[in-house]
């Protein structure tokens, strides 16, 4: 070989290792810090590694042989079908419900399909900045009742395509008809609907335990960074000037499992409990057509749930490329990708404690845009427009879980990328830059979401 020919292939080699340490400088030093630990663990020691359609009924992980047996308890329970006590008139299931048992709401866990039976619809007034309760209705429709009885109204659903936007698949919303008594469609044209399908019960014991100033701390509601990203958190009146944080719900509107439990029993099951309307508050005395420690056991069902592993390791390419775009498109910004839960070791669960988990939400509300008002504040604690950020844990195994089940409160979005398309508002922004990316990002950013 010549000499010259050396020196070209030396300075070729050169240029090659250069390059190379340049990008792995760059991979180091960008992309790699945030999401350094080992986020396919997503619910660490509860993490779950198992993604069948099956996988959202398991205990979760790291439970101990006594938190086992007590998941145990509770499971049957959760499934358990409620039914009218003949022998107490007006005890026991109803007389007006939504559904009979948990389970027939939350499909294996998952999430429940847009459809009359296994969703619920909110309604509300509209009056001068907000929303009202709707005479003898309350917030919430009650569409079945027990023999003798009848239902406040029959629901009945329309899907409508949007009008198309060039280039990309149509979107879809969905108007509630309510059917009255008497056999007629409900016109109250002031009355709003706002139909609410079953989140997916998702690691709940460990969102329960983020601590309070963490999620304060994300929390920006006069948006002082300009970003046009705000997120509020929402507040809990409980009397005597106590408040708590709400972190369950499409909304927010709840604090603890507990709570949401013991609303679902009263509200959606028309079964009391010896609990009052609003978490610790006991109802001594009172005859409850649910034991106390019934509540308890389905309440720690729920909070000794795990999440699913993600489907990739934090080596894949995909991972690196995933996150990138997620956190570049302001995703992230809504969409935290991790916290870590508390030290209180009083914790339910010992496997809670101390936990880096990777849910994907900040459980603040913010305001998605018209696009998202469904005209329903119900309690008035968050406008129309505002939404608690969906965790997006095991969001790939949505529709493996549940084959009917669809994204966003009301389950309007076929797809992850329609539920996208529909954010508007504070995410008005991400959605725009969602809209720009290269059809090759964008797969990529979705196949990374399905990973999930
Ligand atoms: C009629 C259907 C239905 C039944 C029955 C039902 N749920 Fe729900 N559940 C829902 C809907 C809808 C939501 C969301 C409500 C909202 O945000 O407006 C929800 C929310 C929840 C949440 C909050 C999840 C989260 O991510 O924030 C929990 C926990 C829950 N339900 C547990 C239960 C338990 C336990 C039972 C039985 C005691 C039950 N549900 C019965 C429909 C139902
Ligand atoms: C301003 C805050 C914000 C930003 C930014 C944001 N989201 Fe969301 N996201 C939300 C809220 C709030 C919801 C729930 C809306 C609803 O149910 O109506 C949601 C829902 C979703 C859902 C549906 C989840 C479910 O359980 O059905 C997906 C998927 C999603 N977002 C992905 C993204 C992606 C990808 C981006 C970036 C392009 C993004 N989001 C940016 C706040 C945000």
């Amino acid at each position: 070989m010549e000499p010259g020919a050396v020196a070209g292939v030396n300075r070729r080699l050169l240029l090659f290792v250069a390059t190379g340490l340049v990008m792995a400088l760059f991979v180091a030093v960008v992309q790699i810090p945030s999401y350094s630990e080992d986020s396919q663990r997503a619910a660490g020691a509860m993490t779950v590694f198992n993604r069948t359609s099956a996988a959202l009924e398991k205990p979760a992980s790291g439970l101990t042989e006594d938190e086992i047996a007590r998941h145990d308890v509770g499971d049957p329970l959760f499934e358990r079908s409620h039914v009218p006590l003949a022998t107490h008139p007006g005890a026991g299931l109803g007389p007006l419900f939504n559904a009979n048992s948990c389970v027939a709401c939350h499909v294996r866990n998952g999430r429940g399909s847009a459809v009359p039976g296994m969703s619920l619809v909110r309604v509300a007034l509209q009056e001068a900045g907000g929303s009202k309760p709707v005479p003898n209705w309350g917030w919430q429709i009650q569409d079945q009742a027990i023999f003798g009885h009848e239902p406040e109204a029959t629901v009945a659903l329309r899907w409508e395509e949007e009008p198309q936007v060039a280039g990309e698949p149509s979107l879809r919303r969905v108007h509630v008809d309510l059917i009255g008594p008497d056999g007629q469609f409900v016109e109250e044209p002031e009355m709003n609907r706002s139909l609410r399908t079953p989140p997916p019960l998702i690691g709940l014991g460990l969102l329960e335990a983020i601590p309070e100033q963490r999620i304060l701390d994300g929390a920006d509601a006069d948006d002082q960074d300009g970003d046009g990203i705000s997120g509020r958190p929402v507040w809990l009146d409980r009397g005597d000037g106590r408040r708590e944080l709400g972190r369950f719900g499409w909304k927010a509107g709840t604090a603890t499992v507990q709570e949401q439990t013991v609303e679902a029993y009263l509200n959606d099951m028309g079964l009391t409990t010896p609990a009052g309307p609003h978490t610790s508050q006991t109802m001594a005395g009172q005859p409850a057509d649910i034991p106390w420690e019934e509540v308890k056991a389905v309440t720690f069902y729920n909070q000794s749930l795990g999440a699913p592993a993600t489907r990739w390791s934090v080596q894949d390419p995909v991972v690196a490329k995933g996150q990138s775009l997620f956190r570049n498109l302001e995703c992230a910004t809504c969409h935290t990708p991790s916290h870590g839960t508390s030290t209180d070791p009083s914790l339910v669960v010992a496997a809670i404690r101390d936990q880096t988990i990777w849910p994907y939400t900040d459980l603040l509300v913010h305001d998605m845009g018209p696009g998202l008002d469904d005209g329903v504040a119900e309690q008035g604690l968050t406008s129309s427009a505002e939404w608690r950020t969906a965790p997006l844990w095991g969001l790939g195994l949505a529709q493996r879980v549940n084959g009917k089940a669809g994204y966003l409160h009301d389950g309007r979005a076929r797809t992850v990328d329609e539920a996208i398309r529909w954010h508007g508002g504070e995410a008005g922004r991400s959605k725009e830059r969602y809209l720009a990316l290269a059809p090759n990002d964008r797969q990529s950013l979705l196949t990374w979401l399905q990973g999930l």
